[in-house]
């Protein structure tokens, strides 16, 4: 497998040939789209720092996490623990395949290291609540760990797509979680399960996934602004075959992914309405159905040049609104080179994309 940008620019090549006037070159697209993902690893990493600089040992009170949790609740958290054990391979594997890119590559070893603190904060949940004995998550860890994850996708451009509904997805379920310990879950199973503590660990974790969320979206709308066509199938490829991470390798994962469906922490529905939906809207993208109804059709169109088949792309895409949010993000990314002096030396500038 190809794992540097090239597969990429393989990927998009179908249209390398017949870049009509008027239109950028894919060299240009590229370099806007990593100056843009620079730019934003900067600003991300400042805002990292500023506002969510917490530690999973001493930010959280675990000395008084409460230790009688219903079954199913411990068992929502162990899954969680089990997702997050995986860590390691959710960094080297996609780490390769984006590591000619300065700007997503060290993106994702910081995206790592905040990957890192929630399979700490997760094992201390376990551990604090103290369910099971310390030797059993030993074991348990071991056992996770004996397998490795593999990445759904081997191009840069399917892995932001598939991060942005991962990272959604994560957060949604961290945000149910959350309602569970602050007694607003509304199911019956889980009334005695109010718990400050890890009400206010599942919000720091939420609002981790949430950056990360929006980090992924801002990167995906770059290429659905200036690759549409390709960003759009990709979209589409990863919402068909999509599954959360690790769940195969998980050895009770049914029983985990049981639990959450039924308390409405994360099930089909909530992965239809509150993911897949959410970051569509987000992306101005038309709409699931239309997307996937879209896709088939414009597969069937021959690459007349490249032309015909980027005008049958844009009845699925609100572009203009697509446009206005890529120019927003190189403003902020303008504003914060300002800050640093960055601006004087070597601004990063929005060019049109010529669509
Ligand atoms: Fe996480
Ligand atoms: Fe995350």
């Amino acid at each position: 497998m190809d794992t540097s940008n090239r597969a990429l620019i393989t990927e998009i090549d179908g249209i390398r040939s017949s870049t009509p006037p008027g239109l950028l070159s894919n060299e240009e697209k590229d370099r806007l789209i990593e100056r843009a993902f620079v730019g934003l690893y900067r600003w991300y990493v400042s805002r990292s720092q500023a506002t969510r600089n917490w530690n999973p040992n001493t930010t959280i009170d675990w000395k008084n996490l409460r230790t009688d949790h219903s079954e199913k609740l411990n068992t929502i958290l162990e899954g969680f623990f089990a997702v997050e054990q995986y860590v390691p391979d959710y960094v080297l594997t996609l780490l390769k395949v984006v590591r000619k890119s300065y700007g997503r590559s060290h993106f994702h070893i910081r995206w790592g290291s905040e990957e890192e603190k929630h399979s700490d904060l997760w094992e201390n949940a376990l551990l604090f609540s103290q369910f099971r004995t310390p030797e059993w998550i030993e074991n348990y860890k071991e056992s996770l760990r004996s397998n490795q994850w593999e990445l759904p996708w081997d191009s840069p451009l399917h892995m932001i797509m598939y991060t942005v509904i991962q990272e959604r997805a994560t957060q949604v379920n961290y945000l149910n979680a959350g309602l569970i310990a602050q007694g607003k879950s509304g199911d019956p199973d889980f009334q005695n399960d109010i718990d400050p503590v890890l009400a206010h660990a599942s919000q720091l974790i939420a609002i981790d996934e949430a950056a990360h969320y929006n980090f992924f979206m801002e990167g995906a709308r770059l290429y659905l602004y200036y690759y549409p066509a390709q960003a759009l199938e990709a979209m589409q490829d990863v919402i068909q075959f999509f599954a959360m991470p690790a769940g195969s390798l998980i050895p009770d994962y049914d029983k985990f992914a049981e639990v959450v469906a039924a308390a409405s922490v994360y099930g089909p529905r909530e992965h239809l309405r509150d993911v897949v939906d959410v970051a569509l809207k987000n992306l101005n993208i038309e709409g699931r159905k239309k997307l996937r109804k879209g896709i088939e059709k414009y597969r069937q169109v021959p690459d007349m040049g490249g032309n015909l088949r980027d005008t049958a792309i844009f009845d699925l895409l609100d572009y203009d609104g697509v446009e206005k949010k890529v120019e927003k993000l190189f403003g902020r990314i303008e504003k914060y080179e300002q800050q640093v002096g960055f601006d004087k030396i070597f601004p990063t500038v929005f060019v049109p994309s010529g669509y």
